[in-house]
């Protein structure tokens, strides 16, 4: 089956709301963080009625701004309390299930890894156990990443590699990604599986990034520092194309066979951590001050992702280029923090 774009599009030049989140309700777990704050504005202006789980709420540190929260209905507590997950489904009856929150960075999982394999892979499971018992559910889609996959000798990943992840946080999204598929294969429940590159953009806090953590460093004129050799490579990708993957996704998984299934989000074009900095510094109009610390053991060297899947059955390709992602992000940064 194919899909053309449904969401956001414009026609003859025009903005054209979408219809279908109009009124739904919609859970997003995890909605606080970098990528649940981006894809609950965006419900929000469409018309969603979110019900935002996360368990550290109203923080500082998000672009959710006082009327967004006035319009969320907020939860703070953990995707690994059950009874709550199973009240929750029960009093709201949401329609669409986003399963974003989790120990989201590597740096994290590795000095965790108990915290990390509850939160993304208990989470995941006693999530959609109570999403199962919720009739009313269309969709489901889980955040699982390109670092379910694990090394690879041969890149791009496709959707049908073997998810083969060694370290504690690639092994956590292994594990929440082949949990998602037995829920459909044996129980039905409407789920699929986004497996995204490294996204970047206004609004992630989460410092240990190279993103944020390299713009900052250029931001207050202190040497950027690589704990890697510098050659590894990832997919960089812009948060608006995959909140846009997310939601099309979503939509168009009623009445399809999407369910069941994982999806690949990326732009495609593997680029190293030195090119990256390297741009971060040009686009700051700053030299370029970093050391390399070559330190970084327990990570996968090179990733990216074959979007030929989502091209053809979702409609979905990257649009924002990098240059262009990287300058709002460096505008966004200079703007919060004040300079
Ligand atoms: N950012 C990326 O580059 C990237 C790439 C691929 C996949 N992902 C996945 O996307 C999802 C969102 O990532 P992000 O970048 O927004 O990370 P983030 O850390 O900014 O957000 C994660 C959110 O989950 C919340 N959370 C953590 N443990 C929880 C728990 N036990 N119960 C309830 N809430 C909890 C956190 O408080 C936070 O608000 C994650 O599942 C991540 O693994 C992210």
């Amino acid at each position: 089956m194919e899909f053309t774009q449904p969401s956001l599009e414009n026609l003859a030049g025009k903005k054209v709301k979408n219809k279908y989140w109009q009124s739904k309700v919609v859970l997003v777990t995890g909605y606080e963080g970098f990528l649940g704050s981006h894809l609950t504005k965006q419900l929000l202006s469409l018309g969603s009625k979110v019900i935002g789980l996360d368990i550290k709420t109203l923080r500082k540190t998000t672009i959710l701004d006082k009327a967004d929260l006035a319009k969320i209905t907020i939860i703070k507590g953990s995707v690994t309390n059950y009874l709550l997950l199973r009240k929750i489904l029960a009093k709201y009856q949401p329609e669409v299930v986003f399963h974003l929150a989790a120990e989201a960075t590597v740096g994290s999982c590795l000095n965790k890894p108990l915290k990390a394999f509850s939160s993304n892979i208990e989470g995941t499971w006693k999530l959609l156990e109570a999403c199962r018992q919720n009739p009313n559910l269309k969709s489901v889609v889980l955040a699982s990443s390109d670092k379910a996959y694990g090394t690879k000798d041969k890149l791009p990943y496709y959707e049908s590699d073997s998810l083969q992840g060694s370290h504690p946080y690639d092994v956590s999204k292994s594990c929440a990604d082949l949990i998602a598929r037995t829920y459909f294969e044996t129980y039905n429940l409407p789920v699929s599986i986004v497996r995204c590159g490294n996204i970047y953009g206004p609004g992630d806090f989460n410092f240990s990034r190279l993103v944020p953590d390299a713009v900052l460093a250029t931001i207050i004129d202190r040497p950027f520092l690589i704990r890697s050799s510098g050659q590894f490579t990832r997919d960089y990708i812009y948060v608006d194309d995959i909140v846009r993957g997310y939601l099309t996704l979503a939509e168009k998984m009623p009445n399809s066979k999407l369910s069941g299934q994982a999806f690949n989000f990326g732009a495609g074009k593997p680029i190293s951590v030195i090119k990256l900095v390297e741009a971060i510094y040009s686009l700051s109009k700053k030299n370029p001050n970093y050391k390399i610390l070559s330190e970084a053991k327990d990570e996968i060297q090179n990733q990216y992702l074959s979007t030929k899947k989502v091209q053809k059955l979702l409609g979905w390709k990257a649009r924002v280029p990098l240059n262009t992602g990287l300058k709002k992000t460096i505008t966004w940064y200079q703007n919060r923090l004040g300079l």
